[in-house]
């Protein structure tokens, strides 16, 4: 979490599901990100998944209850502010909560009013208290690196591992697949590094033909070429100092290969149509999304270049690796959109519905997959302070169905099995219900299930 976010993003515990429902979509039309847990148990998967800001739970719960589950998320996240849902007359609970770390208490039955006003004096109370943490504070940046959201494990571990590396020289090599981020991480990394105040140099290796790709790197003299009227500095001078970004480096033809090497050995080249060597300090970065080391198996990529620029490899997680992210992303972008384009329509949040849809798609473009779903989003719900799931593509709407897994290729950075099950097991629950307009028990018989287990696979698969 950046220092200038909100508290926005809430786990919502509660085993009473009408109600749980009916408060998460009014804390979300407050501008909220919810996500619910109908049990401890989920709770503490959530908890896991996610650095949530707002634990509010119930604190009578089936199996591990709002106590236990206050202890797991204070420990794990001593930032987290708590609120803690009471039973009537039961002042000494309130107390005891309060003792152990929560934020605030509020007793059922209570009016939304009444939650919103606890909630928001429990925020400004930490903002005071903040305002001072700067220790904290600094810690905090290390779980985080500017204009990269997210905050499931892994993003957590690769912000780690950027300000780790930020502060060596050595090369780096960022794969994912396309719109995971690779081009925001080595700015990152350049931003988290001693070099930040000289330049970031970027260049896309696909985009430049390749004649002129030469002379865009390592500059050149006048008359070296048709229209070479001037001596000019390439972009590995002007990097000089700083980072030079190689973007797409898996479209590199074998000659250029060959001179890149060199510079990797030496830092030294020279400009095209010289003979003077020219010598420079330069942090070199490389991202692509081809998987270089099958490149250099079929002879299309330089072994001994690909272990020069391998030196540190990063590799950016896909979006399915890590849904928990999505609300937290779609929010982001929201607020960025509104901020540029319209102020005026104040904050815009997304329905519970359309977060589970978004939560369940697969993201083929990933990030910047989803960052065109939620503009299309927005500017067609034009006033409206909530995107609902129709304003999403037909594809992302029906992203529950499962497909049949032989049809699907193992993606190359591997999957997450458990989602995979679980979105293959919902579908067949919810084929299963259709057939019997919804009655559990021959539904659960239709799949060979005991009704008990139908519900309570129901129950966490609506979680996710
Ligand atoms: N973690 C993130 N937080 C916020 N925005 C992100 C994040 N990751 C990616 N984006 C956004 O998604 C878009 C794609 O990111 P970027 O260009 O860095 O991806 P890439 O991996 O370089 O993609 P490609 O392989 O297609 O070049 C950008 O608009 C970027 O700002
Ligand atoms: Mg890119």
């Amino acid at each position: 979490m950046s220092s200038s976010e909100n508290p926005s993003h809430l786990l919502l515990v509660d085993d009473e599901e009408g109600f749980r429902t009916a408060i998460a979509e009014q804390l979300a039309e407050q501008g909220f990100v919810v996500e619910q847990a109908g049990t401890g148990e989920l709770a503490l998967e959530r908890l896991a998944e996610f650095a949530f800001d707002i634990l509010i739970t119930d604190l009578r719960l089936p199996g591990v209850d709002g106590r236990q589950l206050l202890d797991e998320a204070l420990s794990r996240y001593p930032d987290i502010i708590a609120i803690v849902i009471t039973g009537f007359g039961t002042v000494r609970e309130a107390v005891e909560v309060t003792r152990q770390g929560a934020e605030g208490f509020i007793t059922k039955p209570f009016q939304f009013e009444e939650l919103r006003h606890e909630l928001n004096t429990a925020i400004e109370r930490r903002r005071l208290r903040a305002e001072n943490a700067y220790l904290r504070a600094q810690l905090r940046d290390r779980y985080s690196i500017d204009g990269m959201i997210g905050r499931t494990p892994v993003m957590m571990k690769l912000f780690e591992l950027l300000h780790t590396v930020a502060a060596t020289t050595s090369t780096v090599l960022i794969t994912g697949e396309t719109g995971t981020g690779k081009e925001l991480a080595a700015r990152g990394l350049h931003d988290a590094s001693p070099r930040r105040a000289q330049k970031f140099v970027a260049i896309n290796c696909s985009a430049i033909p390749e004649t002129l790709l030469e002379a865009e790197l390592f500059g050149h003299v006048r008359g070296a070429f048709t229209g070479a009227v001037v001596n000019r500095q390439g972009r590995l001078e002007q990097a000089h100092r700083g980072t030079l970004f190689l973007d797409e480096i898996g479209t590199m033809s074998p000659a250029l290969q060959a001179k890149l090497l060199r510079v990797l050995q030496s830092r030294e080249f020279e400009r095209v149509g010289d003979s003077q060597t020219i010598r420079v300090d330069v942090r070199v970065v490389a991202a692509t999304n081809s998987d270089l080391k099958k490149m250099v198996e079929s002879g299309a990529f330089r072994e001994d270049l690909f272990y020069r620029l391998n030196v540190i490899p990063i590799r950016l997680p896909s979006l399915r690796e890590r849904r928990a992210d999505i609300p937290l992303l779609a929010q982001y972008f929201l607020d960025r959109l509104a901020k540029e384009t319209l102020p005026a329509r104040g904050r815009v949040s997304v329905s519970q519905e359309a977060q589970q849809a978004l939560m369940a798609f697969d993201w083929p473009g990933n990030v910047r997959h989803l960052e065109n779903v939620i503009e299309r989003a927005f500017s067609l719900s034009p006033g409206r302070a909530q995107i609902e799931a129709a304003d999403l593509p037909e594809e992302v709407r029906h992203a529950q169905t499962p497909r049949p897994v032989d049809e699907l290729e193992l993606p190359e950075g591997g999957t997450v099995l458990d989602d995979e099950v679980s979105r293959y097991e919902h579908g067949r629950i919810r084929q299963a219900l259709a057939r019997t307009n919804g009655n559990k028990r021959q539904a659960a018989e239709l799949l060979g299930l005991k009704r008990t287990t139908l519900i309570e696979k129901l129950k966490r698969l609506e979680r996710r």
